[in-house]
């Protein structure tokens, strides 16, 4: 299991600027991209998640050891794919008609978007985590472990090594982590789902699953 000191994030919008402030407020280094330059995104990263480093996506790939992927899931295939060779990425995107049109377009049908990205970034080690969980509930109720209120998010990924890494990650910043299986299983995360949307304690959270 790697230790998690600098996160990534692709995607400097609602959630990729929450989580930016969440793991700032943890104390993790973070680098943070949007689409364009990182200029366009620099004031808003200082405004909003002091402390945060806007670069390019290729910088973030490079330079973090954990990229959170946190753009629309229609733009998967801009993704640095050399640049995230090798690196543990968490798939936090979802498929969204309102903004990706029609799904037959961008994914296989059938597939798993988590599955699609894995497939899109071969030799990167994709875990689906932060995705059932709207930004403003991740905003104000991230909790310190322990505290009977807090909140459990589910991840789903298919190497032990990568689901513990991401587990530890998502207890660090501040929500109690529950594997759910592999990347083939994450459709039941997926808009459309029960458990998206899901704002619960792990108790709850297994409910929801069970009831699938
Ligand atoms: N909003 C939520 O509560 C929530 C919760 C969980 C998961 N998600 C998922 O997270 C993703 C982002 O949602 P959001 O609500 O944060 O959307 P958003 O507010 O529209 O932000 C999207 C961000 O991605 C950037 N972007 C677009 N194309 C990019 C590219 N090729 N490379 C790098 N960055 C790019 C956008 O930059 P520009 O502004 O320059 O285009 C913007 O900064 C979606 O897949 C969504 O389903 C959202």
């Amino acid at each position: 299991m790697s230790d998690v000191k600098t996160i990534g994030i692709v995607g400097a919008g609602k959630l990729g600027i929450t989580l930016a402030r969440v793991a700032r407020h943890y104390g993790f280094n973070v680098n943070i991209a949007g689409s364009g330059n990182a200029s366009k995104i620099a004031l808003t990263a200082e405004v909003l998640a002091p402390g945060a480093v806007a670069m390019s996506s290729e910088d973030v790939a490079k330079h973090s050891d954990v990229v959170i992927l946190a753009l629309p899931l229609g733009k998967f295939r801009m993704l640095p794919k050399e640049a995230l060779a090798g690196k543990l990425v968490v798939d936090a995107m979802n498929y969204w008609w309102e903004v990706d049109g029609s799904r037959d377009d961008i994914l296989p049908s059938e597939q798993p978007s988590s599955a699609a990205v894995q497939e899109f970034l071969p030799i990167s080690h994709v875990v689906k985590a932060f995705n059932h969980i709207g930004y403003h509930d991740l905003f104000d109720e991230h909790k310190l472990r322990g505290d009977p209120e807090r909140k459990a998010m589910a991840i789903a990924g298919d190497r032990d090594d990568d689901l513990k890494t991401i587990s530890k990650l998502v207890d660090q910043l501040g929500f109690d982590p529950l594997v759910i299986g592999g990347l083939l299983d994450s459709n039941r995360l997926e808009p459309g789902m029960n458990t998206f949307g899901a704002n619960t304690t792990i108790e709850g959270l297994r409910e929801l699953l069970d009831q699938q």
